[in-house]
């Protein structure tokens, strides 16, 4: 592979993925910067990117975007492929919606896996190529409310280490990032869609209630996606891309300390900061309605 790569980016419209778009971008590759948004899709071409729509649960947006991939790269294909589209549905595993359940799993595993059989074929063809999957943090623990999210990323921390042993023959490498909390939309998507589950009558009302303001009491230990972006560039650009790349590097205590601990302790300090441990909570806001207002 040249040293300039051609990268393709999904749910590249916000959050991780424009931050990296860009940040690829400016190292100077050629990026193929995808998404739904269409006037974010406009921004980053004025900013000099090659950007397509791609909705990752579609499979005529995907044919569409494969078909485009290769009208604009002469049918050479894909050097790297980052997939990144994702969103968080949090909410108590027994409450929330088959439906919203689904969708959930349409896009973090069902799009992700569509999109990598869409491109992978013309890596192996050349015998080389980059699959960078964004999973999390959360791939490899669970916080409460969190467990369909979860699900999601340890689907796709398995099909990831499976990829990574059935492409290498074919000079493919497959790379997963685990970012920790970051500033993006994300956490804007994930309390939208709380919304309509929080009610005062919920048996999982308390919970909700601290579930609906956890936003500020973590925020500040978010940081920009730079972090990410930099994994990224590494896994895709590096001679010896790493499997796995936790970022920032810290976040990867999260993990250690949950297999160290016994789980008795980490599940009752998790019930107990979530709400979950049956003790009323405080009185105001009166109820996660209100939290969330
Ligand atoms: N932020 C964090 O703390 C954090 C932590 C760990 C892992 N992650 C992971 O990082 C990835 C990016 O999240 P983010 O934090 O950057 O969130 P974000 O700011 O909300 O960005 C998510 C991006 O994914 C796109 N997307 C969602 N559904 C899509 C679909 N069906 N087709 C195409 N694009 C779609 C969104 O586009 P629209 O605007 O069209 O919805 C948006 O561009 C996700 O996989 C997430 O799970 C984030």
């Amino acid at each position: 592979m040249s040293a300039k790569k051609i990268i393709l980016v999904t749910g590249a419209t916000a959050g991780i993925g424009k931050a990296t778009a860009l940040h690829l971008h400016a190292a100077g590759h050629r990026v193929i910067a995808t998404g739904r948004n269409e006037k974010a899709l406009a921004e980053l071409r004025a900013a000099g990117l090659e950007a397509i729509a791609l909705d990752v649960t579609s499979d005529v947006s995907i044919a569409a975007a494969k078909d485009e991939v290769d009208r604009l790269t002469s049918g050479h294909g894909l050097d790297v492929l980052v997939n990144n589209a994702g969103y968080g549905l949090f909410g108590p595993v027994e409450a929330l919606s088959d439906a919203d359940v689904r969708a959930q799993f349409d896009t973090n595993v069902f799009g992700l896996l569509a999109v990598t059989r869409a491109f992978v074929p013309a890596m192996r063809k050349r015998g080389a190529g980059r699959v960078i999957n964004v999973s999390s943090v959360g791939g490899r623990m669970v916080f409460p409310l969190g467990g369909v999210y979860h699900a999601t990323k340890f689907a796709l921390e398995a099909l990831t280490t499976a990829l990574r042993m059935e492409l290498r023959q074919f000079g493919i490498r497959v790379s997963v990032i685990e970012p920790g909390y970051i500033k993006t939309e994300f956490t804007a998507t994930t309390m939208s869609l709380l919304r309509k589950y929080v009610s005062d009558e919920s048996p999982y009302a308390a919970a909700l209630q601290v579930g609906a303001s956890a936003d500020e009491a973590v925020a500040r230990f978010a940081v920009g996606p730079e972090s990410v972006a930099r994994a990224i560039e590494h896994a895709a650009t590096s001679r010896w891309p790493r499997a796995r790349y936790v970022a920032p590097f810290y976040n990867a205590a999260g993990p250690w300390l949950m297999r160290l601990l016994p789980t008795w302790l980490t599940d009752w300090a998790f019930r107990r900061v979530s709400g979950l441990d049956g003790r009323p909570r405080l009185p105001a806001p009166a109820s996660p309605a209100a939290a969330l207002a």
